[in-house]
């Protein structure tokens, strides 16, 4: 008999495929997100089962399921799983860290790029006939080149804007709870505190996991300190800022502009308040979404599941404790 397993959602069919072959797989095939009932009893007899960022997966959801032996995850932030609560049930949990870092860095270069030099709001202009002759006062940004750039975490991701700020001939600065001087002086950059961070950069790019030590990382106090010019993107997750205060900030002035692939809540509500202001630029969480991209991290998911149904140690555990080699 094949082991269940359980997909929230219809993700690459060259995954699908593989699972397939070693399971009896059932796929949730809405766009939206299963609802917690769904979930609840879909899980009953699965042994594997392979949720998205949207789906809420606790102890309750472990504890409905008996045979559950192994989560994998379809992203590489895992804030959406209770993970001690599976290490405490000897359920092994997998991601897919890697091969999103490019995609997802790219995406907040381009939000960045897209804020200083207000890229929304001037296509709207033009699509909505405004656009009568060339203007020395019109929607006139920031420059990024030489522009001082911010990294609030240096992991994969943040190293990639490192990266990408080079060309741009970016000053970089970084904060992370753990100084990475190995990378320094081969990304260019210099370590500060978080301080010191928020006032010296003009663009301040978020890239730390969700964690209680993250939430609202970005309050009152943190906005206080940033220049009146500072573009604040986050690609990371919405919760590290905090959402009153984003908007006070934006609205009145305190900074510039912010560029969102991640909102608190998610999805915003279309009457949220943010939504009103031009400076703010708003995508709908697509960091990682592009087809290689989205392909790779199916197939990364698909393997962690068939390695955790085998008993066998996942590709990219998240607690590895739970099937060592
Ligand atoms: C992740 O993987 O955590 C991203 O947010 C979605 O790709």
């Amino acid at each position: 008999m094949k082991p269940k397993v359980y997909i929230t959602r219809r993700i690459a069919q060259k995954a699908l495929d593989m699972i397939a072959q070693v399971t009896e797989m059932e796929v949730w095939e809405e766009e939206l997100p299963p609802p917690r009932e769904v979930v609840l009893s879909q899980v009953r007899d699965v042994e594997g089962l392979l949720p998205l960022l949207t789906d809420r997966i606790d102890g309750q959801v472990m504890d409905a399921a008996p045979k559950l032996r192994v989560i994998s995850n379809y992203a590489v932030g895992c804030d959406n799983i209770d993970v001690s609560a599976a290490t405490q049930r000897g359920i092994a949990v997998g991601n897919t860290p890697g091969v999103l870092t490019d995609t997802t860095a790219d995406l907040a270069f381009t939000l960045l790029m897209a804020t200083a030099r207000r890229i929304p709001e001037g296509t709207r202009y033009v699509r909505e006939g405004r656009w009568k002759t060339w203007g020395p006062q019109l929607l006139l940004g920031q420059d990024v080149h030489h522009a001082t750039l911010g990294l609030v975490g240096l992991g994969r991701i943040g190293s990639g804007m490192a990266r990408r700020a080079r060309g741009f001939e970016m000053r970089v600065l970084y904060y992370d709870v753990l100084r990475r001087q190995d990378l320094e002086e081969d990304l260019g950059i210099a370590y500060v505190d978080l301080d010191t961070l928020l006032a010296e950069s003009d663009f301040i790019s978020l890239h730390t996991p969700l964690t209680p030590d993250t939430r609202h990382l970005i309050g009152p106090r943190e906005f206080g300190l940033m220049k009146e010019t500072a573009i604040l993107i986050n690609s990371s997750r919405g919760p590290i800022v905090e959402p009153k205060a984003l908007h006070q900030a934006l609205s009145t002035g305190r900074i510039a502009g912010a560029g969102l692939d991640v909102t608190d809540p998610e999805p915003i509500s279309p009457d949220d308040p943010l939504l009103s202001l031009e400076n703010a630029v708003i995508v709908p969480h697509i960091g990682s979404a592009s087809v290689a991209t989205r392909t790779k991290m199916a197939v990364m998911a698909a393997q962690n599941l068939i390695a955790g149904l085998r008993g066998e140690p996942l590709p990219n555990p998240v607690n590895p404790e739970v099937l060592r080699s």
